[in-house]
């Protein structure tokens, strides 16, 4: 048997390498190898329950008549990938990058991931943290926990860029990677802004949740006023699209490729954004299939708002997500809500629906408002262990969700002061974690009372 493996191994080494090569013989680099659409390589991990050392792979690839090998990044070689799960041991504290190498019709597909390891195991969504309460992102060891910033406040430091150090692990740019910032006239990119949240989350070891590729309320006058035909829209939209993802892939795990995209009134329509008239009701998964095609490792969501206070646009939204299939990755519920609604359940069936679809969740732009009735002119102690308890339910909700669910918990600003709900709704509020001092608010220890 195991001559068999051994042989089997060659055999498959020869052909990836035949297929890699120039395959002519003439020295010439034909380019990457193009993946076969009837198959690309894809799998799934999950960290033992009995055993944090032990991770459990399982190859999802779908498609008829392939072989398949794991390189589980331990060295020593690739291993045959027989039928049904792999479990492998980590023992070692590291970094290790696990590939599965498909080929069919001589023709290879590979899928990448990366684990990180510590003293306690194989860290969960590669967060490793003992669990201690000293920063939110090291209490939080199952998922990311993020934070919205902008260039200027990067390029400010001070305070602000120390607290999204020490506290957060992903970020969200507020408004700059936004087709109105980075597409601002035709032909013409302007990545500037975004590099620079990048390049800080770069070098601090923090993901970036790419927000938002296609927005009604972000997009430019020269799109809304575009001058060609419907075909020259959609093949804009897609290269800028293909453009945007390509610029910061590898830097960006994550996007939003489309944003509030249905009405609040009855029934919920499709907006009638310049991009529905212009690529027709099925527009949404025009995006997502150019996004996927940009970057196939790029976990890519559906982002908006009153998931949970509308049942029934959360409906629309779980239509819309079943509809997309595999072309989306996950739902991002923004969670602009008060301390006094929606409910615990409301807010319980945005994590069962996605859940129920196998899709991540991103709880995408956390804010809870503490003066919903504007009967308050400053923040009382009652108010704020009321906005505490709040933050408690929605992390302890979040937390709750199967670890394969889990993406990111996000909250949308950092001081009470910087919040946009301040000049939307025009009343005082305070309603985030930090005071404008960065003091931590009750808010703070209601997220961390979550995660116990
Ligand atoms: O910082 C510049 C300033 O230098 C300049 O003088 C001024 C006037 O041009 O603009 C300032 O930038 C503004 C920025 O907010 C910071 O205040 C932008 O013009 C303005 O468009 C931007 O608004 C953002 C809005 O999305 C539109 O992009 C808000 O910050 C941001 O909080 C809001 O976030 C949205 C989410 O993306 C989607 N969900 C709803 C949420 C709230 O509307």
């Amino acid at each position: 048997m195991k001559m068999k493996k051994i042989l089997i191994l060659f055999v498959l080494t020869f052909t990836m390498f035949a297929c890699s090569s120039d395959g002519g013989g003439n020295g010439l680099d034909p380019g990457p190898v193009p993946i076969p659409t009837a198959v690309q390589a894809s799998f799934v991990y999950t960290i033992s329950t009995t055993d944090s050392h032990v991770l459990i792979l399982d190859n999802t690839t779908e498609g008829e008549e392939f072989v398949s090998y794991w390189d589980y990044g331990l060295g020593g070689g690739n291993v045959n990938d027989g039928p049904g799960i792999e479990e492998v041991r980590y023992d070692t504290p590291g970094n290790y990058t696990i590939k599965l190498i498909v080929i069919k019709d001589g023709l290879t597909s590979t899928a990448t991931k990366t684990i990180k390891v510590d003293e306690s195991g194989i860290c969960p969504n590669a967060l490793c943290g003992g669990g201690s309460s000293d920063s939110l992102k090291s209490a939080a060891t199952t998922f990311s926990v993020g934070m919205i910033t902008r260039a200027s406040w990067i390029n400010g430091g001070g305070q602000h860029t120390a607290t999204l150090v020490k506290e957060f692990n992903n970020l969200t740019s507020e408004y700059e990677i936004k087709m109105n910032v980075m597409h601002p006239s035709q032909g013409n990119f302007d990545f500037s802004a975004g590099d620079v949240i990048v390049d800080f989350a770069q070098a601090n070891n923090m993901n970036v949740h790419g927000h938002v590729l296609i927005w009604h309320n972000a997009t430019p006058s020269w799109v809304e006023n575009f001058a060609g035909t419907d075909a020259e829209f959609e093949a804009m939209v897609e290269n800028y699209i293909t453009t945007t993802i390509n610029h910061f892939k590898g830097k960006v795990r994550s996007w939003d490729v489309v944003n509030e995209a249905f009405e609040d009134g009855t029934g919920h329509p499709l907006r009638n954004s310049v991009f529905r008239q212009k690529m027709g009701d099925d527009y949404i998964k025009k995006c997502f299939q150019f996004a996927r095609n940009a970057d196939p490792n790029a976990l890519l969501f559906y982002n908006d708002y009153n998931v949970a206070s509308s049942p029934t646009k959360r409906a629309a939204i779980f239509t819309l997500v079943d509809n997309l299939g595999s072309l989306i990755d996950g739902v991002g519920a923004q969670m602009h809500i008060s301390y006094n609604g929606p409910s615990a359940a409301n807010i319980q069936a945005v994590a069962d629906g996605t859940v129920s679809r196998g899709k991540k969740l991103h709880f995408s732009e956390l804010d809870i408002r503490a003066n919903p009735n504007n009967d308050l002119t400053s923040l009382t102690s009652v108010r704020a262990d009321l906005q505490a308890a709040k933050f408690k339910e929605v992390v302890k909700i979040y937390n709750s969700i199967p670890l394969e669910n889990k993406f990111a918990l996000t909250t949308w600003g950092l001081r009470d002061n910087e919040s946009w709900l301040l000049d939307f709704w025009g009343v005082p509020d305070w309603p985030l974690m930090f005071d404008e001092n960065y003091n931590k608010k009750p808010a703070y220890y209601g997220f961390l009372e979550g995660l116990q």
